[in-house]
């Protein structure tokens, strides 16, 4: 098992060897995270992902952090939520395993997440919560693995689920 961290912070604050973008399938940038990642790496950042020729959905790629403190970037796309039956938690746990395989790979200890896809793309936050911990939770051999929140309601989220507090009904 790897040490799980749930804060709450602005990602590109970060100073691990990996974050992780919440990117599109062009991966040339965006808004959310992927604006502000792209904002606090620099301009080289979209040199470096015009080579990658983008990205399918659920996959992940990698590109240098740049300005960032954190050394990488994993860039990976989560899914638009439909509805919950086109395949969304399939994705959506792509994307965390996709990502920690890459970081596995460089051999990288210390890796943040922000909460993929529930931001411009819709996912239900619970259901991504749960998604995210579980996936993160089960990943073997890193130094630690950071829930990065952005909202105080994300953080007080992801640790009542954590702790097994929150109430099986929520709708969150
Ligand atoms: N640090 C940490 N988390 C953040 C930050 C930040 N600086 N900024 C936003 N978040 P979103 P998506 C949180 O919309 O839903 C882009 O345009 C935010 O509160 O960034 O996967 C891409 O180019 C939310 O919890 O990503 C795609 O087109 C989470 O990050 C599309 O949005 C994800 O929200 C991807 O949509």
């Amino acid at each position: 098992m790897s040490r799980i961290s749930i804060i709450q912070d602005d990602i590109t604050r970060l100073a691990v060897d990996a974050i992780v973008n919440a990117a599109n399938p062009g991966l040339l940038g965006g808004g959310g995270v992927d604006g502000a990642i792209h904002r606090a790496a620099g301009p080289q950042l979209l040199v470096y992902c015009r080579t990658l020729g983008g990205c399918p959905t659920g996959e992940a790629r990698i590109t240098p952090g740049l300005d960032l403190p954190a050394t990488w970037i994993i860039h990976t796309v989560g899914p638009i939520w439909r509805g919950g039956k086109a395949g969304e938690p399939g994705l959506l746990r792509a994307c965390y395993r996709n990502s920690l395989a890459l970081a596995r790979e460089k051999g990288l200890q210390r890796v943040a997440f922000p909460a993929i896809s529930t931001g411009v793309y819709g996912y239900l936050k619970r259901q991504a919560a749960v998604i995210a911990l579980e996936e993160m939770g089960a990943a073997e051999g890193f130094d630690e693995l950071i829930a990065c929140c952005y909202s105080e309601a994300d953080a007080l989220l992801y640790r009542s689920l954590a702790a097994g507090t929150d109430r099986p009904m929520g709708r969150t």
